[in-house]
């Protein structure tokens, strides 16, 4: 008998629970095929909740959520609800007090999918942002004075320490010595063209202005750097990632950066790899409870129609049980998902799919129970 992994599941808001339910029917397909399975309990933190009780994301169950293996989450952000209480009482309180330190967000253009960028292909979008998930700007550090008033002031700080700093970098240079073993295992470098390429880790920054935070991440970024000698180290201000994202994608392989930048540039990415419909992240604390989430949010309009494209979800619940230690099934789902994109698929836009968002689930979870 294999394994059992306890999951929370948390669909949340607008067409959050509908991806969910595709994203687990195809982990469930892939326990099924693997010999593990999942005992899921379901949370109902969200919007209506929020509405009819006050209630966001309350200790006790910060609490409970500990003691699961994984949470599995469908999106949060309810048109009803003022923005910032949900996303703050909710997402950010769950990566903050279960300390998920790093987002991980995956660029990786899927065959058969279509990215805005003319003349790239799925051989030129492959990449990682990893991104500080405690600190920086989101710690809401800061204040208001004066408020309502012509003089007020309001301050929001970035908060940056070498031992968060330090925690993220390490993870990013461990990840891309990983991602390049597991690469050249794969034989998916050309032997004769790539022979002897190594990793290459971008620091995303600011160092010409934050002339103090990213001088921190500069600084622990080269200290460490050499603990990881095949791994080469590479920088680029956010700006300028902002255009070899679209102009040069190929160049990267895994960046790093700070909160608030790597909010910004993984929605860049998520264009780039063909948009919110397939754009998944991990909210992870490599040592207590990780947090799987597509990253495009509740699309409210979309609720209930039935259109919505699941496969960010799906490809959440793929990196959920690639953490696990369930690397087998992560690459079945992930083998599956390429095969609906390149020969199913019209789009990943909602209502454009061909296919509605449980007939794509259905069909993913076939191609994982078939071993495509
Ligand atoms: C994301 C989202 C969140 C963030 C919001 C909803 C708080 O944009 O996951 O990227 O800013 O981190
Ligand atoms: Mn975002």
């Amino acid at each position: 008998m294999g394994k059992t992994y306890k999951i929370a599941t948390m669909g949340g808001d607008g067409t959050g629970p509908e991806v969910l339910i595709e994203g687990i029917k195809v982990a469930e397909a892939a326990a099924a095929k693997y010999g593990f399975s999942m005992e899921k309990q379901d949370f109902d933190f969200g919007g209506e909740r929020y509405m009819k009780t006050g209630e966001t994301l309350p200790d006790s169950a910060v609490e409970e959520l500990r003691q699961f293996d994984a949470i599995f989450l469908g999106a949060i952000g309810h048109p009803d609800v003022k923005p910032g209480i949900l996303e703050k009482g909710i997402l950010l309180k769950a990566r903050f007090a279960l300390d998920q330190y790093i987002n991980l967000r995956p660029v990786k253009l899927y065959p058969g999918v279509e990215t805005p960028i003319k003349g790239k292909g799925p051989e030129d979008i492959d990449f990682v942002v990893v991104r500080e998930n405690t600190e920086g700007l989101y710690t809401g550090t800061g204040g208001v004075m004066k408020k309502d008033t012509p003089d007020e002031v309001a301050i929001q700080t970035s908060v940056n320490t070498r031992v968060g700093v330090e925690r993220c970098l390490r993870f990013a240079f461990d990840l891309c010595q990983k991602r390049h073993a597991k690469k050249a295992w794969n034989g998916l470098y050309d032997k004769d063209k790539e022979e002897g390429k190594i990793g290459q880790l971008t620091l995303v920054g600011k160092t010409n202005v934050l002339t103090y935070a990213f001088d921190l991440w500069e600084r622990a970024f080269h200290d460490i750097g050499p603990e990881y000698d095949n791994v080469k180290r590479d920088y680029a201000h956010v700006d300028a990632t902002c255009m070899w994202f679209i102009k040069n994608p190929e160049w990267f392989d895994v960046t790093v950066t700070d909160n608030m930048f790597g909010d910004i540039i993984t929605c860049r990415g998520a264009m780039i790899q063909g948009g919110m419909g397939i754009a998944a992240g991990g909210n992870i604390n490599p040592e207590g409870v990780s947090m799987y989430e597509p990253i495009g949010g509740s699309a409210p309009k979309y609720t209930g129609q039935g259109v919505i494209n699941p496969l960010a979800c799906i490809c959440a619940g793929q990196m959920m049980l690639e953490q696990l230690g369930e690397d087998e099934a992560g690459a079945a789902i992930e083998r599956a998902v390429i095969k609906a994109t390149s020969e199913k698929m019209k789009s990943m836009s909602a209502g454009k799919m061909g296919f509605t968002t449980s007939e794509v689930g259905d069909m993913v979870a076939q191609f994982v129970a078939d071993g495509v």
